[in-house]
């Protein structure tokens, strides 16, 4: 990384562990953002971060972009639905799911509606976790914008949104079904014992190494038989390699259960 300081100032500050993140992407990133706020050197940038807390707020929401809406890739999480009744038997078992990097919630929340339409009421355990506590903050939330909730059926809409004031809050039921926690993928460890994990969106960001390390641990953290979900531009090529069979387009198994 060309910005050493810089680095070092985002993991004192932040805790976020910029090593890991791709290296050419990430000093865009930071140039346009200094770019913007007319630092013109490491120095002066990291003394603006000091001083001005909403800018240090910025700049931390623009390294780590919290991008995502309900049903993302729509026709996928189609799929995902049709995988999760065929292969987990979600009438019959609880189930255990993770939403790692889950931004505001519109994708855990998107999964919980799927099991209240699988499952009819039934609980499922649904963990969504990220590395940004205010996101989180806004995912407890569950208020969303029309532009958030572009791919959700009418019936859907009718059903798990309450409208107000142009805003679509989601049911307090749908709700109650997420468990929000703070969880870095990098440097935290995983919970075990999980049927399906959903990480869509943010091993973009990540090196080779980094990303080859956190699908290892997707694999140990997964029951024989688990599914796990990733992005539409995030196909694992190594699957094989880390004990994955594939079971649909981005979305891959653990060998073993049914
Ligand atoms: C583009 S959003 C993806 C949201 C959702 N998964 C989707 O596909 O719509 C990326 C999220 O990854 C989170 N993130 C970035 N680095 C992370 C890390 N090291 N550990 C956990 N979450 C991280 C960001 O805070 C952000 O909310």
């Amino acid at each position: 990384m060309e910005f050493q300081r810089i680095e070092e100032h985002v993991k004192a500050a932040y805790g976020i562990d910029l090593a890991s993140y791709k290296s050419k992407q990430l000093v865009r990133r930071i140039e346009n953002f200094m770019l913007r706020v007319g630092a013109k050197s490491e120095v002066e940038f990291i003394s603006i971060l000091k001083k001005d807390e909403k800018i240090s707020k910025k700049f931390q929401d623009h390294l780590t972009i919290n991008v995502s809406e309900f049903f993302r890739n729509k026709e996928m999480f189609l799929q995902l639905e049709k995988e999760i009744k065929d292969r987990l038997s979600p009438e019959k078992n609880v189930l255990k799911i993770w939403s790692a990097a889950c931004s505001y919630g519109a994708e855990p929340y998107t999964l919980a509606i799927i099991m209240d339409r699988l499952t009819k009421g039934k609980k499922h355990n649904i963990i969504a976790t990220d590395i940004d506590l205010t996101i989180l903050q806004r995912a407890k939330e569950g208020r969303y914008l029309k532009s958030d909730v572009k791919n959700v059926d009418g019936n859907l809409l009718d059903k798990y949104f309450e409208i107000r004031d142009e805003n679509y809050y989601i049911s307090e039921e749908i709700k109650r079904r997420v468990t929000f926690k703070k969880h870095d993928l990098i440097l935290d460890r995983y919970e075990k014992g999980f049927d399906l994990i959903v990480c869509r969106n943010v091993v973009i960001y990540f090196t080779q190494e980094a990303k080859r390390k956190i699908y290892e641990k997707f694999y140990e953290a997964l029951n024989s038989g688990g599914l796990l979900f990733v992005g539409a531009t995030e196909s694992i090529y190594n699957y094989r390699e880390i004990g994955f069979e594939k079971a649909a387009t981005f979305i891959y198994k653990k060998p073993g259960g049914k």
